[in-house]
């Protein structure tokens, strides 16, 4: 285990800057050891993942989730996919995988091609193997308080371990806090305010008609930005003293040119990182800070899903 001073880092403004690569490095170590014991006692959890089409940055979040799995000890296999491939075929591929007893986990990356249906490809899943947490009813179990049946979606599960860590660091608790969360996503938005209900923080989910967004983020002392929109939320909006959870990867352009004579890019969160950090108590970079948390975190789902086929 990490040691919580160096997996958070003070900033030179005074915020803890939360380390995602190091907790989400712990993680996946976490997950290798109880991996490695239900191996011993004779099942290797086994993950699939689905990939339809050449989608660039799906290929990229594909490798390294095939890479991690295998860092984790898991059976771990790829199907790729055309991206014309029709809608039954697909159904009937998730069918195969739901039916095959070496494989515990099934994702299947999105976007899918417009001619497939996600709804209809994501609810072909069974729910104990909907390593994402997308099927209704995984999402109904975290919706009626129930997370520990729930397999909870990767990107706020991990949001939620960087929180609690701060929160530890810094002697707050959760529980009774204002938090808003800037998105109201299915992936993101819908479930991380689950689970900061589920610690009794008073939520509040903002989003693209909310009125006064400045007035309703200045009152948060968790501030949990989902939107996928750069930089949107102004450091100034910042309670001092608040936790901010930046979800954002957006990549923006940047000056000057790359080795390549290409113009180059930068990656940048929902959250105005530089003015940001001189008002919070702690905050996550881009990158570095939620992203690689996901990762890890469809690892940990993979392995509670192959405990429990087992009973455990
Ligand atoms: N595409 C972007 N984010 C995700 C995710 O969390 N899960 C899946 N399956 N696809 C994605």
């Amino acid at each position: 285990m990490t040691n919580q001073a160096q997996a958070i880092r003070a900033s030179e403004f005074g915020a803890l800057l939360i380390d995602g690569k190091m907790i989400a490095a712990d993680v996946i170590q976490e997950v290798a050891a109880g991996a490695a014991e239900l191996i011993k006692a004779g099942t290797r959890p086994g993950l699939a993942v689905v990939l339809v089409g050449e989608n660039p940055a799906s290929q990229v979040y594909v490798r390294s989730k095939g890479k991690s799995a295998e860092a984790c000890g898991f059976h771990s296999v790829q199907h790729t996919m055309p991206t014309t491939i029709t809608e039954d075929a697909l159904v009937a591929l998730i069918e195969q995988l739901n039916a095959d007893p070496a494989i515990h986990g099934i994702l299947v990356q999105l976007p899918l091609p417009d001619h497939i249906n996600a709804t209809r490809v994501l609810e072909t899943i069974v729910p104990q193997k909907d390593v994402d947490g997308f099927h209704p009813i995984n999402a109904g179990l975290l919706a009626i308080g129930d997370a520990a049946r729930a397999l909870v979606p990767c990107t706020p599960a991990g949001s939620m371990i960087l929180l609690e860590r701060a929160a530890k660091v810094l002697g707050l608790k959760l529980a009774g806090m204002n938090a808003v969360v800037v998105g109201r996503s299915n992936i993101v938005g819908k479930p991380m305010a689950q689970l900061l209900l589920a610690q009794s923080c008073t939520v509040t989910i903002a989003h693209s008609r909310t009125r006064d967004l400045a007035e309703v983020v200045g009152r948060a002392d968790i501030v949990v930005a989902a939107v996928g929109r750069p930089e949107m939320v102004l450091g100034e909006w910042i309670k001092p003293g608040a936790l901010v959870i930046d979800v954002g990867i957006n990549r923006v352009s940047a000056p000057g040119l790359d080795v390549k004579g290409q113009p180059k890019t930068r990656l940048v969160g929902d959250v105005a990182f530089e003015s940001a950090v001189r008002r919070a108590a702690a905050i996550t970079p881009v990158p570095g800070g939620v992203g690689p948390m996901t990762i890890a975190m469809l690892m940990s789902n993979t392995l509670r899903a192959a405990r429990r086929s087992v009973g455990l």
